[in-house]
């Protein structure tokens, strides 16, 4: 028998802690988000369909950046035990400066569309947070408010080299004389990938109103506020005749750019040059031994070729065959702080966020970014804590495996790697 009493109005007034409720809508909304799949649900409800559309989606069937994401989703972490680490340390040193994380922000094209603070939103929390940003030749806001949004920290630029080289060279040297520390010179890229999403929303830029695009308007106003009253959304350091992103690609980008191109682009930049988007062993050698100061290990967030390889699994062997002194940095799938732990044990010296970024900036605008830092941040403290490192020198290959569902057979028989 359960012996029963009257409740206890004493007892029951500790049990009602009601928390001030938060008027602030988008701090309530950030501060509910706990991971980047929580900030990219919000975004998308925020966030008008082409343009969610634009940022979330990639090639053809997405299966470059489905597996980039499933491959770190498949990581095992084999922790030390009773290791003491009572506080951690996730600075590094990256290319010639400091990183307070060892993530940067990636160069993103047509920021701005996803929320209209775009660029000086993503350098403002970089800058806060004590990490780099990257402007892209593609971006919305001029190299020099991007140095103004971030004057103290470091800026990175990302060249697309364009048929027109003058367009290129030019933005080169004006990064240089704004201070851009290090120049990412973006190779996967001699024609687009073929973005289904933007051509079934019919999306182009800039943006066309439509009555598809108008009744999708109608539950996403701030969006369109923010559009209709804010400086014209248009590419900051290109003009163009409209068309799709795709379109708009394959009239700008020359498809016969080369080694000759790097050598121009090397005497130009006074800084850092890194290659973005190398794909194999073979190349990244090649790129060491021509003189460059590093490499991304990318295939553009699963943008342009689909069905690409995983950066994360080329990793261990493109660190093997270029030596512990060249730097390798490396991005594509990073939705969690633990992916980037993983990277650094495998190998990587840095990585770098595209839709992390996107997601909360679409969910908040500025505070959304920081929103994205701050999770990332947390999730990489806490990895590392459970795995028993204090500092990320500290993470090798032992601390982690991968399951093997998509693990790549070898090219040659004899390269068969027995696990
Ligand atoms: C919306 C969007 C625009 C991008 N624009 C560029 C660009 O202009 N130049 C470039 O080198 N990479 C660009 N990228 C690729 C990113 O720099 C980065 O390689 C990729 O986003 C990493 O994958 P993740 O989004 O899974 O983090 C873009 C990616 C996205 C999502």
């Amino acid at each position: 028998m359960v012996q029963r009493q009257l409740p206890n109005p004493a007892e029951l007034l500790e049990l009602m802690k009601f928390k001030k409720p938060e008027l602030d809508g988008r701090k309530r909304r950030l501060d509910a988000a706990l991971t980047i799949a929580d900030l990219r649900t919000v975004a998308k409800r925020r966030t008008p369909k082409a343009a969610f559309d634009y940022t979330d989606g990639a090639a053809e069937g997405e299966l470059s950046l489905t597996r980039a994401r499933q491959a770190f989703q498949d990581v095992e972490f084999h922790p030390g035990i009773l290791r003491p680490a009572p506080t951690v340390d996730t600075s590094v040193e990256i290319l010639g400066g400091p990183s307070a994380l060892p993530f940067g922000i990636a160069p993103t094209g047509f920021t701005r569309l996803m929320q209209t603070e775009g660029e000086v939103a993503g350098a403002g929390a970089a800058a806060a947070a004590g990490i780099p940003f990257t402007l892209s030749t593609l971006g919305t806001t001029s190299i020099e408010d991007v140095k103004a949004a971030n004057p103290h920290g470091r800026n990175w630029f990302q060249l697309y080299v364009m048929r027109d080289r003058e367009i290129s060279y030019e933005l080169t040297r004006r990064a240089a004389a704004a201070g851009f520390d290090t120049l990412q010179f973006t190779v996967d890229t001699p024609v687009a990938g073929a973005r289904l999403r933007d051509k079934r929303n019919g999306f182009s830029i800039p943006p066309q109103l439509t009555l598809g695009t108008i009744v999708n308007a109608i539950p996403r106003p701030w969006w369109w506020y923010d559009f209709l009253t804010t400086p014209k959304l248009e590419f900051a350091s290109l003009s163009t005749t409209g068309g799709t992103v795709g379109e708009l690609l394959d009239a700008a980008m020359d498809p016969t750019i080369s080694y000759d191109d790097l050598a121009v682009i090397r005497d130009l930049w006074p800084g850092k040059i890194v290659i973005k988007g190398v794909q194999n062993v073979e190349d990244s050698v090649r790129l060491r031994d021509a003189g460059v100061d590093g490499i991304v290990l990318s295939n553009h967030g699963g943008r342009q070729l689909d069905r690409a390889p995983i950066p994360f699994h080329l990793l261990p062997e493109v660190r093997r065959a270029v030596g512990d002194d060249f730097t390798v940095m490396i991005d594509t799938g990073i939705m969690n702080g633990a992916d980037i732990v993983a990277s650094v044990a495998l190998g990587a010296d840095f990585t770098l966020i595209g839709r992390a970024y996107l997601y909360g900036l679409m969910a908040g605008g500025r505070q959304g970014v920081d929103r994205t830092i701050a999770i990332l941040r947390t999730e990489i403290e806490r990895t590392m804590r459970l795995l028993g490192v204090s500092s990320l020198a500290e993470l090798e290959p032992a601390h982690v495996t991968q399951l093997t569902r998509l693990v790549p057979v070898a090219r040659d028989a004899s390269d068969v790697v027995v696990r």
